[in-house]
């Protein structure tokens, strides 16, 4: 019975834990970094966008400076599928650049598809919807 109690009592606490373990603001240069990569990701999905090398090169370029904040950032939190889909993108954006530096449109397209599967995945785990925007989880 003792250890009945003992087992819920550590139950209790652990969803309470659970519970509580309050979403935060995010960073200014974290928010800063997410939001190049929605414009990175919205200016490379227009048509004929893998064709045009300098925009992709350009926003390769932000993108990978956006993940290195975003790999930080995790790092230091210590989420480990957090750091995953980080490093995921960080090397999906290394990739297109690359890929547009060779002029390679299929390069670009697969490269993007790599760094695309990271946001949504990240978003449902890590994102909260507030009233006025967006929080970490
Ligand atoms: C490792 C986790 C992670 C990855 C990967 C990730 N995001 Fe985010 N993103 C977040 C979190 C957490 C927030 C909420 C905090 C914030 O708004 O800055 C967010 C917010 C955003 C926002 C809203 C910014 C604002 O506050 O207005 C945009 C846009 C966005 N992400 C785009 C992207 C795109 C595009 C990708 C993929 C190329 C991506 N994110 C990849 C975690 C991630």
């Amino acid at each position: 019975m003792r250890r009945l109690s003992l087992a819920l009592t550590c139950l209790l606490v652990a969803s309470l834990t659970v519970a509580t373990r309050a979403a935060e603001k995010p960073p200014a240069d974290f928010q800063k970094a997410m939001k190049d990569l929605g414009a990175a990701m919205g200016a490379l999905a227009k048509p004929g966008a893998s064709e045009d090398f300098a925009l992709a090169t350009k926003q390769a370029q932000a993108s990978k400076d956006a993940f290195a904040v975003v790999v930080k950032y995790w790092n230091a939190k210590g989420a480990a599928d957090a750091v995953k889909l980080a490093d995921t993108g960080a090397k999906g954006a290394a990739d297109l650049l690359v890929s547009a530096s060779l002029s390679s449109s299929e390069g670009i397209q697969a490269a993007m598809k790599d760094m695309g599967a990271t946001c949504q995945a990240c978003h449902t785990a890590h994102r909260e919807k507030t009233a006025d925007g967006f929080e970490i989880k």
